[in-house]
């Protein structure tokens, strides 16, 4: 059967859409001055002012996340600090009764009654844990993600926030930096549409509303690129690839319509982000017109001191202030200094108070002058708490974010019956590495091990065994005999390998990408046996795999998934559902070929077949990747036909069209996930060998074939000229409709 494929799914170049809250954005750009906001603020004394521009630590907080600061208040201090109007607002609290005991605080008893405002790491979910945000990109499906955040809102606003630092729209090159896992991945397009996606979930439509969260994409700017990976590290990007590569998902999602936006730890090029007037007041403020609100990293103010950047407290305040932060996080530093710096006249007031008026502007947005208890009714936080549908949709999420790497001989699906299998690694029955990190609220005890998944999909006598093997990364005595065994005394070995929650994240660079050692000796044992061998992937960034983890006839990339972890995983290895994620960042062969992705630029020596010698290459592994960007397989067998154009030329006012069939080989029902890469063969600037410009979901029956067709205009051809400006001048173009960003058939056209 012959059909085009349906597109109501497709997301397509330049085709973000406005969101109302972006409508309610562009008001507020040319809102007149609020009579209310602009009589509190004649009101206001200094250190009033300073404290609106103030977010503490919540006393209520977690240590584990938040290193302890200079100055965290207690409960009473929290308690006394809202009765006198002295901080704008708490983060990390996810407590509604004292969030709403503060907010009681602050109306009733402090002078102006301005109200509180609170602020949290939602990441991916609460109590209900969705898949880490890089799992959910590989989904390659902003609808999704936008499903997520708005789920993650319920249970957040019904903790006591209304704000979460999220999403983290930085593009992450280096799989070393353990945040790679908060992103959406190494591509700008796709980040681009995730980071609005994610904006419109967490805000919905009515800012108001009692389920609305604040977005915060950050860090701003340029975070991804920390140098060799390593967290907290300085940054040496070009102005060009600031723009071209950094930037776009945050336009995208203030495009969304997000009102705040968060600094980073990293410098640019020497200008520690928090105090950086190009990206914070050129960029953001004369640019792009941004009336929202600029808040520090935790206590980023204070590190412009050992970073080099300020000598004292006051020189850091004043660099961050004059740069165009706004607010000071877990820190009152603003606090303590911002008054004097005014009376000394070294800084104006008028500049303080427009900081001022932002962040009571979004206080106004979100109505808290109006309703300050909105968001903080203790007897929602059970209600909302892993409610059935944001369950089901946890799991629908999970099995969405796997990728299929491998799958020699259809070993899977694995069959339900008539076989033994043998589940072995330090994972197969753990609960607390199921969620990942940064899941704060999260409910590990809860969470579905591939242990229960499995058995929950199989029946009672089906024979099957859990052997861990080792620990993640130590052994244990025994441990690979047992799991030897256990393989030997199989039809079929699955090894569960990989990372904890804590290998990636805030903090947890690594020197080498690959599976502890201990897991990898064990995946060597288990190989040795000669079972047919399925390796699911536990992790959180791309992996240099070896060994037996690679070579495995069977390899599942299974991040971490969230509270239905081994649902989801059960639902995929036994065939209830077809796997349709795709990678978001490219697998290298080896650990040293980091910062590894797939669209660099093409170098004067690109090594050309087989042309090995003054070539740029490693001389031990080939550059193509082990498993490029966009790689996913299906259960059936796909074909790409060829890439075909609705003209060789493509004038300035006109649109092209470029489709291509696909069919569907194989005896299983296959969900495609078409992508379109182009490369401007010739630049003012030279451009990477490859871009992603659009998407497409295809459902296909076993035989089906369908056309994808995708659209381009000169827009999406714009780069970053060496002025700066983004603009498509005339040239050629190599373009493919490829199942990853090596596949599909070239073609090529002209731009007028
Ligand atoms: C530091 C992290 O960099 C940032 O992303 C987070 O929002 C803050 N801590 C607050 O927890």
């Amino acid at each position: 059967m012959n059909g085009r494929a349906f597109s109501r799914r497709a997301f397509l170049a330049g085709s973000v859409a406005l969101a109302p809250v972006a409508r309610a954005l562009a008001q507020a750009r040319a809102q007149a001055p609020d009579p209310h906001i602009e009589d509190l603020l004649r009101q206001m004394t200094l250190e009033e002012k300073a404290a609106q521009l103030t977010i503490f630590r919540s006393p209520t907080a977690s240590a584990a996340i938040n290193p302890q600061g200079p100055h965290e208040p207690t409960r009473e201090e929290a308690l006394a600090d809202a009765g006198r109007g002295m901080a704008a607002g708490y983060f990390n609290g996810f407590d509604p009764a004292f969030n709403r005991a503060l907010q009681q605080r602050a109306v009733e008893d402090s002078r102006l009654r301005i109200p509180l405002i609170f602020a949290g790491d939602v990441i991916h979910g609460l109590k209900t844990t969705f898949p880490i945000p890089l799992a959910e990109a590989a989904s390659f499906d902003p609808e999704l993600c936008r499903r997520t955040a708005r789920a993650s809102a319920e249970e957040a606003s019904a903790l006591g926030l209304h704000w979460t630092f999220a999403p983290m729209v930085d593009i992450a090159r280096d799989e070393r930096w353990g945040r790679v896992m908060e992103g959406a991945g190494e591509d700008p397009w796709l980040g681009a549409r995730i980071a609005a996606a994610r904006v419109r979930g967490f805000q919905g439509d009515d800012l108001r509303a009692e389920n609305s969260l604040l977005a915060c994409p950050k860090h701003f700017a340029g975070y991804g690129g920390v140098e060799g990976g390593m967290e907290y590290n300085s940054v040496e990007i070009s102005e060009t690839a600031l723009r071209q590569v950094h930037l776009p998902p945050f336009e995208a999602a203030f495009a969304a319509g997000a009102l705040t936006t968060m600094t980073g730890f990293n410098d640019v090029a020497g200008v520690p982000s928090t105090a950086d007037r190009h990206l914070l007041t050129e960029i953001l403020r004369e640019e792009w017109r941004f009336p929202g609100l600029v808040v520090s990293d935790f206590q980023s103010v204070r590190e412009l001191i050992p970073h080099g950047f300020a000598a004292d407290e006051e020189d850091a305040v004043l660099k961050a202030f004059t740069a165009g932060c706004d607010v000071a996080l877990s820190d009152d530093i603003y606090v303590r200094h911002l008054p004097a710096l005014v009376r000394d006249g070294r800084l104006a007031e008028a500049a303080l108070d427009q900081s001022v008026r932002r962040m009571l502007r979004l206080k106004k947005a979100i109505g808290l002058f109006e309703n300050p208890y909105r968001s903080l009714d203790p007897g929602r936080a059970a209600k909302a708490a892993r409610r059935p549908e944001a369950l089901a949709l946890a799991r629908e999420t999970a099995r969405k974010s796997i990728v299929l790497l491998k799958n020699e001989n259809n070993l899977l699906p694995l069959p339900k019956t008539g076989k033994s299998l043998a589940f072995i690694g330090p994972f197969v029955s753990d609960k607390d590495q199921t969620l990942g990190n940064w899941s704060l609220n999260g409910m590990p005890e809860l969470a579905v091990s591939l242990e229960e998944g499995v058995r929950a999909a199989l029946s009672s006598d089906a024979r099957c065994t859990f052997t861990p093997g080792c620990a993640a990364e130590s052994e244990i005595p025994g441990g690979i005999e047992a799991a030897v065994q256990a393989a030997r005394e199989a039809d079929i070995a699955v090894l569960y390998l990989g990372e904890t929650g804590k290998m990636s994240g805030e903090s947890a660079a690594t020197t080498s990408i690959v599976i502890p050692h201990c897991q990898q000796a064990l995946a060597e044992a288990v190989a040795a046996t000669g079972r047919p061998l399925v390796v699911i992937l536990k992790h959180g960034r791309a992996l240099a795999l070896q060994g037996a983890a690679r070579d495995a006839p069977a390899v599942l990339c299974s991040w971490f998934l969230g509270s239905e972890s081994g649902r989801a995983l059960a639902d995929i290895v036994f065939g209830d559902f077809a796997p349709q994620g795709r990678l978001p960042v490219s697998f290298p062969r080896a650990p040293g070929q980091e910062p590894f992705y797939y669209d660099h630029r093409p170098t004067g020596r690109p090594q050309i077949g087989d042309v090995t010698d003054f070539t740029a290459r490693y001389r031990e592994v080939a550059n193509e990747p082990l498993f490029a960007f966009g790689h996913g397989l299906t259960f059936s067998v796909l074909d790409y036909g060829e890439t075909k154009l609705s003209a060789p030329r493509l004038s300035r006012d006109g649109a092209l069209k470029i489709s291509a069939r696909i069919v569907n080989r194989g005896g299983r029902a296959a969900h495609e996930v078409a992508q379109l890469y182009i490369h401007r063969r010739v630049a003012a600037i030279t451009q990477p060998v490859r871009q992603l410009k659009g998407v497409q979901h295809v459902a296909l029956a076993p035989g089906e074939t369908k056309e994808v067709v995708f659209e381009l205009r000169p827009s999406d051809l714009a780069y970053v000229q060496p002025d700066l400006s983004m603009r498509a001048d005339a040239g050629l173009f190599d373009i493919w409709i490829a199942p990853s960003a090596v596949g599909g058939q070239k073609a090529s056209f002209s731009l007028d």
